[in-house]
């Protein structure tokens, strides 16, 4: 078991990447990055760790770091990828990969030819309750899936308050809504038609903001089944007690089940059992480890060390930067069926124009 050498750039949720990395017993954290020198000091307050600098260009060439963490704004996980993996470290960039596909092909070369990973940080997916569901679909307790439904239905006007979420790149699709977008393609790889609407409210108006607030869509895959996800991000939210903000429903032949967050709940009902709930309440504090429960400290340990084992093991990390383009090709369909009235849309035709269409082949198989 080998322990990896990490580099953090951007420290705002960057900061429990920190917290993941100092706690994990498979990782050392090096140096981190923000262009901001109070956000620094205030990092290296709380840790009590000053190995930072505001010059992203000086991490990078620090020859200790193996792998760079990226939780810079969306509109930069682009160029401080390319940047890291010309600088020869492996990358784990948080979601959204990219803010369209733009850019795509450039970025899936340059992995191609480095030879290192890129894993993108789906955080959904290691949080307790969808990794105990995943668990139960992989032993073949749904039986034959016909449904997945997921949302993410927060009020998310504070994240407002922060500069680049009104800069070109931000939409609440791209920045909230994958949550719910990956966590359906996890479970529907071979998604091949998506329909659905999109509306901007006056709230979100408001703020200047002309991006689709609230988006309900229909995906149908190969076999027929069916995705539904759904978000909703300037409205008023009913709150976790009666309706969590991201959950994910899988329906089968032989059982359905729940998993929700920030609520640690997991519900089933398979076949020959009753419905059962099951609380990882006792995990709260792993999970949770700063005020309230607006970070992610506790899925991003679960991730790196997920990453440390794949390096150890010489295994590709998923979502890796292929998987990562298909679900955004999956959103620019989305994209377009809202645009155009709800006409169905596949999501083929966006991998084709872009120049992606060799991903098509395998992106149906993947685990
Ligand atoms: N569930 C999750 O995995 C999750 C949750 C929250 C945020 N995020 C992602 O993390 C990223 C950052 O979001 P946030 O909420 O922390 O935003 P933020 O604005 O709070 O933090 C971004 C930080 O990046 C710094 N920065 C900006 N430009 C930089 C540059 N050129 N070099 C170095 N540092 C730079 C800023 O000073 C700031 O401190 C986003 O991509 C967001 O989607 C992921």
């Amino acid at each position: 078991m080998n322990t990896y050498k990490l580099g953090v750039v951007g420290l705002g949720e960057g900061r429990s990447i920190m917290s993941a990395a100092i706690s994990s017993t498979r990782w050392e954290l090096v140096q981190v990055c923000d262009i901001n020198p109070a956000v620094c000091e205030l990092r290296a307050e709380e840790f009590g760790f000053d190995q930072w600098t505001t010059d992203y260009g000086e991490l990078l060439s620090n020859p200790a770091i193996d792998v760079v963490a990226i939780y810079s704004p969306d509109q930069l996980h682009l160029p401080h990828m390319i940047q890291a993996l010309q600088a020869g470290k492996h990358v784990i960039c948080t979601k959204p990969m990219l803010t369209s596909l733009e850019g795509a092909n450039e970025l899936l070369e340059l992995a191609g030819r480095s030879g290192k990973h890129v894993f993108v940080g789906q955080s959904s997916r290691f949080f307790e309750p969808m990794i105990r569901q995943r668990a139960d679909f992989e032993r073949g307790r749904h039986g034959s899936i016909q449904t997945v439904e997921a949302h993410y239905i927060a009020d998310s006007r504070w994240f407002l308050n922060k500069p680049w979420s009104r800069q070109k790149g931000f939409s609440w699709m791209y920045n909230f809504m994958i949550h719910a977008v990956d966590l359906v393609r996890w479970y529907l790889p071979g998604a091949l038609e998506v329909t659905g609407y999109g509306n901007v409210s006056g709230n979100s108006r408001q703020y200047g903001l002309e991006t689709w607030d609230s988006m309900r869509l229909l995906i149908r895959d190969e076999e027929g089944r069916i995705g539904q996800i759904s978000g909703s991000y300037t409205l008023p939210a009913l709150g976790s007690e009666v309706e969590p903000g991201i959950g994910c429903v899988i329906r089968g032949t032989m059982g359905s089940s729940r998993a929700e967050y920030s609520n640690l709940l997991y519900h089933t009902r398979f076949e020959g059992e009753g419905r059962k709930t099951y609380s990882f309440e006792n995990k709260r504090d792993y999970y949770f480890r700063f005020e309230g429960n607006s970070h992610h400290a506790g899925e991003y340990q679960n991730y790196i060390d997920y990453f440390a084992e794949c390096l150890d093991n010489g295994a590709k990390p998923l979502p890796d930067a292929e998987e990562a383009v298909v679900t955004l090709a999956l959103m620019a369909a989305m994209e377009r069926t809202m645009q155009e009235g709800g006409k169905p849309v596949r999501v083929d035709e966006l991998l084709r124009e872009n120049g992606l269409a060799h991903l098509r082949s395998s992106y149906g198989t993947r685990p």
